[in-house]
């Protein structure tokens, strides 16, 4: 394996302790329904229990100062022997509802493994190597995913989510940050200095099929998808269900379901086979069986590699919405919840990976990653890179997301690898 510039044989990653990890972290919003997955969203008792779990693990286990920002990011660091800016490896511990174990815990269960190799070893690298757990990767129902490492690179200020509250229990932001160790007052204050980062590596399970379908064990990732997200309230009419005659109605949901297919053909329409859109979120106002539905709000979202694409998919889409309101009588109202851009993955990151890889005689692919992850923030104010790990079956954002661990531990030994690398090749003394 590996030997670090200071001589020391840092070895492969322990897969006994990875697996035990996993099986520990995935203790936390397990759903006790037989096939049930995990659900550990912002917020939740889970959430925080499952960052409780990080803290004392970082701190006890690897002996890391461990801290918690404004955007209530859990932050790790082992010093380095050279006063240099830090290499970070992080993910992610929320999970979308009645998710997978591994989006997210993974790459935190290989990240903290890689540290205590260093530490186990007595090897301290050139550079300060920082693990971070981002807050609120997935989206919620405050309305704003990757909170953590969008105030970490500066692009979301506390006066954006200022006003944020829990969509369905009412509960601010503000509130469900400071149960985290979080100040949304201060969130300007998570903001990362640039010139204190070097490089950010993030592992992550692919989530589609793309390595699974070829037998690849490893992905290095070149660019992240840009994502456009915004909800949608149709306003029709409520009414009793059996005294309105049919020709009477503002049935919003009979409209919302126009909506929701006229939006399918303008994505296949205006689409190239790295774009997709959704629309996986709607609520029925007032939701009665006997009530003509009165209003619906749904979310959408476009995923493309280009500005190009999605403006193509919502040109179409706004033609659907003029249509579907004239000849339905309903008012439709949009909201834009993100826009963010696609980003490409650092040339120096990315070779550090193929290396890695290379080293150890492991076949890799180079891919586009079409799901979103809180490298494309990092990736505005340091150099940025993400390895992939195949995803059983392409399976993900359901319980039956699995990675098997022969490809994990291959995972860890490359991101190890990868980490002695930049340390040996960034900030070239
Ligand atoms: O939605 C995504 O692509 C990511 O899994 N959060
Ligand atoms: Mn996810
Ligand atoms: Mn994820």
């Amino acid at each position: 394996m590996g030997t670090s510039a200071a001589g020391f044989d840092v070895q492969g990653v322990n897969s006994g302790r990875i697996a035990q990890r996993l099986e520990e972290l995935a203790r936390f919003g397990r759903s006790e329904a037989s096939g049930g997955g995990w659900f550990r969203g912002f917020g939740t008792e889970a959430e925080l229990r499952a960052r409780e779990w990080l803290r004392d693990l970082w701190h006890k286990a690897l002996g890391l100062e461990v801290r918690v920002d404004p955007a209530a990011n859990l932050w790790g660091t082992l010093p380095g022997r050279e006063t240099l800016p830090a290499l970070v490896l992080g993910s992610h511990h929320d999970t979308v509802p009645n998710g997978g174990q591994f989006d997210g815990a993974l790459g935190l269960v290989l990240a903290t493994e890689v540290v205590q190799r260093l530490v186990e070893v007595g090897c301290r690298l050139r550079h300060p190597v920082q693990v971070v757990s981002f807050t609120a990767e997935e989206p919620n129902p405050f309305q704003v995913s990757t909170l953590g490492s969008r105030a970490a690179a500066g692009v979301l200020r506390g006066v954006d989510v200022r006003g944020a509250v829990h969509i369905r229990t009412g509960v601010s932001l503000r509130d469900a940050l400071q149960a985290a160790g979080g100040d949304l007052d201060r969130l300007n204050r998570a903001r990362l200095d640039p010139a204190s980062v070097s490089a950010y590596l993030e592992c992550h399970i692919e989530q589609g099929k793309r390595l699974w379908s070829r037998g690849i064990p490893l992905g290095v990732v070149t660019g992240i998808t840009g994502i456009y997200r915004e909800e949608v309230v149709v306003e029709g009419e409520a009414n009793h269900a059996g005294t309105t005659l049919m020709a009477d109605r503002r049935d919003a949901l009979c409209a919302a379901a126009e909506l929701v297919l006229g939006f399918e053909e303008a994505v296949v329409r205006g689409g190239g086979e790295e774009i997709v859109g959704t629309i996986g979120q709607l609520e029925v106002k007032p939701n009665a069986p006997n009530i003509v539905p009165g209003c619906v709000s749904l979310i959408l979202e476009v995923r493309s590699p280009d500005r190009e694409g999605t403006a193509k998919v919502l040109t179409a889409f706004d033609e659907c919405v003029r249509r579907v309101e004239a000849g339905r009588r309903v008012q439709v109202r949009r909201v834009r919840l993100l826009d963010q851009e696609a980003s490409r993955m650092d040339p120096a990151v990315i070779g550090a990976l193929e290396r890695a890889a290379a080293g150890l005689g492991e076949p890799y692919m180079l891919l586009s990653s079409m799901a979103g992850h809180d490298a494309t923030h990092m990736a505005r104010i340091t150099r940025a890179g993400m390895l992939f790990v195949p995803s059983v079956g392409g399976k993900s954002h359901c319980p039956e997301e699995e990675s098997r661990m022969e490809d994990i531990a291959k995972a860890g030994d490359a991101l190890l690898r990868a980490l002695l690398i930049l340390d040996e090749e960034l900030d070239a003394r």
